[in-house]
């Protein structure tokens, strides 16, 4: 029976408040070491260059860029400032053909401008570019990089899946500038941002609380408002301006305290990126899929899950995917069919009442630890705020914008991550916290701080 085996998981991957604590104080100790000095713990605490945030005044047509989720996307905004704000949008977008995930530099930043091209070549009607102007693009880019300024930046790894060959080391603005120019594309890049910043921005632009912004996608990241002040890091002791900036926390890489299985380690070594991205590993969408997929393979190969034999097309890496076993939660009808057309599809087996079951259970033990971890993580961030800003972040309203597919699409997740900060905070705190679901509001974010970094008066 595979009913061991899913109790040893549940108890592997439980998340009682005292767990939930751990993680939460462990990510504001994280980020407090990372602002003191680079390498100073597991986050990156990377300075997005961003020290205003959209106002509302914004003018003008620009473009945005977005590489790094599931697709890649182009968009194009035309602000209106004050009172118009944003008077037109129009995007496209394209998943990115997976041999580029592991091709070369040029390869995939050819893809990039290419599409950018056709899609600048397009622009009519309500977009309208001043004459002799060139085009200002904010270009988000969801890796880990190093910020040199607003509008360049050196790539230090690639995470996702991602190997593409000869882009860690540079300036990945750089990258485009030069494929651009191949495709005679004339566009600036005005601003890089990271999909977290972008996403802070976007949401930022309709509402002043907006104090934190995190993806829950293929990836994971959060970043938020800091103070000057508070990173030493900066070397500009003793400012006086009170002023504040955005830190990307590139929060994937952190690991302290997490509540591990056989499975994550083992799906961890066989990974492109092993012993990196430890929390993103955990909670994100790329994963959980995957190691639901690893359990029901044990379950298979030592308790007969599906009879005599191991389905041979479940043994193949990530066939089964997030999505998959988020559909497989929603099933309300009887028999759990669902979950039989689901079974059969990826693994080409027919299955019993009793083994769908407990299919639901493993996805659920998943999604469970998968949502209250992220959820732990947000309460950490929070909390760090909290401290150095004595009482502001807990006693009025903040927002905390969320973006991504697996926060988008999956609603137990997003369940188990409420609950999460609720039992964290307690419920007269968690009532200011507001956590709301800014979708795309990445590419016209990056618009938006391509706006603010123009090189023209609007
Ligand atoms: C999108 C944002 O909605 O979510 C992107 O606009 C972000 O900037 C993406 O990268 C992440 O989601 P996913 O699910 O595509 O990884
Ligand atoms: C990965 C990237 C990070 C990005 C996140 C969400 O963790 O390293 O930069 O923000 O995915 O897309």
């Amino acid at each position: 029976s595979p009913a061991p085996i899913l109790t040893k998981l549940q108890r592997d991957c439980a998340t009682p408040l005292p767990v939930l604590r751990h993680v939460a104080d462990a990510m504001a100790a994280d980020m407090r070491a990372g602002l003191e000095v680079d390498a100073g713990s597991d986050l990156k605490m990377i300075l997005s260059y961003v020290d205003a945030l959209p106002t509302g005044n914004e003018k003008g047509l620009f473009y945005a860029l977005d590489l790094g989720g599931t697709n890649f996307r182009v968009l194009r905004v035309q602000l209106g400032g004050k009172d118009e704000r944003v008077i037109a949008t129009e995007f496209e977008q394209v998943s990115i053909p997976p041999e580029l995930m592991s091709g070369t530099s040029e390869e995939l930043f050819d893809f990039i401008a290419t599409g950018l091209t056709q899609f600048a070549q397009k622009e009519t009607g309500k977009f309208h570019l001043p004459q002799g102007r060139t085009r200002e693009l904010g270009f988000t880019f969801s890796f880990p990089v190093k910020q040199t300024s607003i509008d360049s930046g050196i790539l230090m790894n690639w995470t996702k899946g991602f190997s593409v060959s000869g882009t860690a080391g540079k300036d990945v603005v750089a990258c485009l500038n030069e494929a651009m120019k191949r495709q005679g594309l004339n566009m600036r890049v005005s601003a890089l941002v990271n999909d977290t910043v972008g996403t802070l921005a976007g949401a930022r632009y309709w509402d002043d609380d907006v104090m934190v912004a995190v993806i829950l996608g293929t990836g994971t990241n959060a970043c938020y408002v800091e103070c000057v002040n508070a990173i030493p890091k900066l070397h500009k002791p003793n400012s006086t301006t009170g002023g504040k900036t955005i830190v990307n926390t590139e929060w994937g890489a952190f690991s302290n305290g997490l509540p591990l299985t056989e499975f994550d380690q083992e799906m961890d070594a066989q990974s492109k990126n092993p012993g990196e991205q430890i929390f993103e590993k955990t909670i994100s969408g790329m994963y959980l899929g995957e190691i639901v997929r690893r359990v029901l393979v044990r379950m298979a190969e030592d308790a007969r899950l599906f009879g005599d034999s191991v389905p041979e097309k479940l043994l193949m890496p990530f066939s089964l995917r997030t999505p998959d076993i988020c559909a497989m939660q929603q099933d309300s009808s009887k028999d759990f069919e669902v979950v039989g057309s689901i079974l059969y599809n990826v693994a080409g087996v027919n299955s019993n009442l009793s083994t769908r079951k407990t299919i639901i259970d493993v996805c659920d033990t998943i999604a469970k630890r998968g949502g209250r971890l992220a959820g732990a993580g947000i309460v950490g961030i929070l909390q760090k705020m909290e401290e150095d800003s004595q009482g502001i972040v807990f006693g009025k309203r903040t927002v905390v914008a969320m973006d991504g597919g697996l926060y988008e699409h999956y609603p137990q997740y997003r369940m188990y991550l409420q609950d999460a900060v609720t039992e964290l905070l307690g419920d007269e705190i968690s009532k200011n916290i507001i956590i709301e679901h800014s979708k795309d509001g990445s590419g016209i974010g990056a618009a938006l701080l391509a706006a603010t970094n123009s090189m023209y008066e609007h």
